[in-house]
């Protein structure tokens, strides 16, 4: 069925098994900057799973390029050995490895280069860091350019097969090439040839310096999406430059880190900024990698069958599943857990300045410590709860050889996940729903739907052990006017059990529940992404139209936050673009107001202590959830081996609910 994706495809001279690139990530996994076990684990684990090519990274080239601790390092000869362990590891299951070296310029915080000045093409903010950078002078970038020719021939010394420059997400190469970033007025400034002067540069010291046959990769950006910066346009014409240079691969992303169009949360479509690379194949004659949430190994095969690329990258996909592309290529296609996009255990880690993992994947990461040995007697296992973590510690303790079944009291598996999927953007919950249903099904689990599992009843039944995974109840706030007819909680509105028939809505509670049902209220009456294009196409409508009829909807949303921040506990990097799409949905969000009393025709709130009434036909409860894990202490009571996991322990995000669940299914 799939048809290219496991077509060996040649970079230079070297050879790749198949076209399945993972590329660069910072794992957060080195706190001297150096390769250790831990990151040699997670990537021999990608390596042995039958990734083509592996690409370890960012790599700092010198002082100013970024965090000196934490960040793998390419500063020095004495990270020689510690990377040749790593690549060989790579390299021994049949994975070909490469490496990146990084350069953030006006990226790089003081605080991470020791509290040095960064260094950019001129002195102007970032919005990333807020801080002024020094402009360069020539002798530093002279200096630069001397340093990634220095850092390549460490790469190449420690064996891996491919070096990496990194010309994207608004770094270093960027800064040089944007007429929005680069204000300088010599050779490195101004016209087109001279903001290409620094990269080009680069890339000849860099052939230079590993020599004529070794591959040379750029990483670039196919589109800035910043006012006034560089389009796909420019960053082809760029790509074509590189060819000229020397450089044998052009693998292609999207954006800037200070861009306010999204490329990485689960709302871009699958494969969304693959027509980046189009753009770049058709001015270069060298393979093209098109990357981002290509998460799907059908969704790849179609970009390499459609000649959008030449290559995928799968950076995600490959934590959520390290043996993605050996369970694709024995069509085990069933068994494969998909980057859902959600960023809770990597992108918001790297962000907090912790270890990246996976919300779908607890073992990510943590491959030396958390190994699944077979259960040394196979028990019969009952999980009580079919939401994620229910549906995790059924998964873990199944595969484990235990005889494992699961009662959910609801008609279907996924529990709060289905929630979560019901708003415009959120749909990808659904498919971790989809795989883990499909994995319970491929291990034997037995499945007993609208069944409520008592204690008298698994006694009866014998289990040798019970999983409590019974999940939370929504919390019902105490203010006056909760019982009125017109006051609906939010899980039943996303649910779909009750439909808020009023034109004006309010919320009460901007948590991410609060948020994401404001969000699917006012999507509703909006355009599809059908009807859009249909109208688009055929000219119904213009520009200005289409986007109104993309996000207004037929009723108006006001959400009543007491705190002073809204989605407060949705992650830093999914959190901006869901308060962006509430913003472009018109929703209303008020912050620090508190419910007072819900009346027939609204609520009243208190604002900087003034009174005030916010007109409500419907008024929506989503004010955080209580654990609901009664069960558990009556199967102890029964002296029954009991557990109790996820959100009946402590009410929290699926990421904590379903590595806890990982780790009992992994103990019983
Ligand atoms: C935790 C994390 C760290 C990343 N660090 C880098 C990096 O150092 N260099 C780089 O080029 N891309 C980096 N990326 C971007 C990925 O390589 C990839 O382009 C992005 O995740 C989108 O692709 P995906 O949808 O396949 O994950 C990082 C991504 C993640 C999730």
């Amino acid at each position: 069925m799939l048809k290219k994706l496991f077509n060996p495809i040649n970079i230079k001279e070297l050879e790749l098994r198949n076209r399945i690139v993972m590329t660069a990530m910072h794992l957060n996994y080195t706190p001297d900057s150096r390769v250790n076990d831990r990151l040699v684990a997670f990537y021999e684990e990608r390596a042995r799973g039958g990734a083509g090519l592996i690409i370890v990274g960012g790599c700092t080239t010198d002082e100013y390029s970024g965090p000196t601790t934490w960040m793998l390092s390419m500063r020095d000869d004495s990270v020689i050995e510690g990377h040749s362990i790593l690549a060989a590891a790579i390299k021994k299951h049949g994975a070909a490895a490469a490496c990146q070296l990084y350069h953030a310029g006006r990226y790089a915080h003081s605080i991470s280069i020791e509290g040095r000045q960064a260094r950019a093409p001129s002195a102007i903010a970032s919005r990333f860091t807020k801080e002024e950078p020094s402009a360069m002078t020539i002798e530093e970038i002279k200096e630069t350019v001397q340093s990634y020719a220095d850092a390549a021939v460490r790469i190449k010394e420690a064996g891996y097969d491919i070096v990496e420059v990194l010309s994207c997400t608004g770094y270093l190469m960027n800064q040089f090439l944007s007429p929005v970033t680069n204000l300088r007025d010599d050779e490195y400034g101004g016209s087109w040839e001279n903001r290409l002067r620094f990269p080009l540069e680069v890339a000849d010291a860099v052939r230079e310096a590993v020599g004529p046959d070794y591959p040379v990769m750029f990483r670039i950006t196919g589109h800035d999406f910043m006012e006034g910066g560089n389009t796909n346009k420019e960053h082809s014409l760029y790509a074509a430059e590189l060819e000229k240079q020397g450089v044998d691969c052009i693998n292609v992303t999207g954006g800037w880190h200070e861009t306010r169009v999204p490329q990485l949360p689960m709302s871009v479509p699958r494969g969304g900024l693959a027509w980046l690379a189009v753009g770049v194949k058709s001015k270069v004659n060298i393979p093209v990698v098109a990357c981002n949430r290509i998460n799907d190994v059908f969704v790849a095969d179609e970009v390499l069958r459609l000649g959008m690329g030449d290559l995928v990258g799968m950076a995600r996909a490959l934590i959520a599943d390290p043996y993605l592309p050996q369970k694709a290529s024995e069509e085990r296609y069933e068994e494969i857990t998909h980057c859902i996009g959600c960023n809770q255990g990597c992108f918001d880690h790297v962000f907090y300045l912790q270890p990246v993992t996976c919300t779908l994947n607890p073992r990510a990461g943590r491959e030396l410590e958390l190994v699944p040995e077979p259960a040394e007697k196979p028990k019969r296992v009952a999980v009580v709860g079919g939401g994620p973590a229910g549906m995790k510690a059924a998964l873990t303790a199944a595969r484990r050889g235990h005889v494992v079944t699961i009662f959910e009291k609801d008609d279907m598996l996924g529990g709060q996940l289905n929630l979560a999927a019901v708003p415009p953007g959120r749909e990808e919950f659904w498919t971790a729903v989809e795989d883990l249903d499909a994995q319970l099904d491929h291990a034997g689990v037995e499945v007993r739907l609208e069944e409520e599992a008592t204690a008298a009843l698994l006694k009866e039944e014998g289990y040798d052990a019970v999983v409590v995974a019974t999940g939370a109840r929504q919390a019902v706030p105490n203010i006056p006017g909760i019982d009125l007819p017109h006051v609906l909680m939010a899980w039943d509105v996303l649910e779909g059990r009750e439909d808020p028939e009023g034109e004006d809505i309010v919320i009460i509670g901007g948590g991410a529940v609060g948020s994401e049902t404001g969000m699917y209220i006012a999507s509703i009456g909006t355009i599809s992404g059908d009807t859009l294009f249909y109208l688009l196409m055929n000219k119904g409508e213009d520009a200005e139209s289409l986007k109104q009829l993309c996000s207004q909807g037929i009723k108006k949303v006001t959400v009543v936050e007491m705190l002073d921040k809204v989605c407060r506990d949705v992650g830093i990097s999914t959190r901006w673009g869901i308060l962006q799409d509430m913003r472009n949905l018109g929703i209303d969000m008020r912050k620090n107001a508190v419910a007072k009393r819900i009346e027939e025709d609204g609520v009243v709130v208190m604002i900087e202590g003034e009174e005030e009434k916010i007109p409500a036909d419907n008024v929506i409860i989503a004010v955080g959830a209580c654990p609901a894990g009664e069960l558990y202490e009556e199967l102890k009571q029964a002296d029954m081996e009991a557990y109790l996991v996820g959100d009946a322990k402590e009410a929290r995000k699926a990421i904590e609910a379903i590595q806890e669940a990982y780790e009992v299914g992994l103990k019983i």
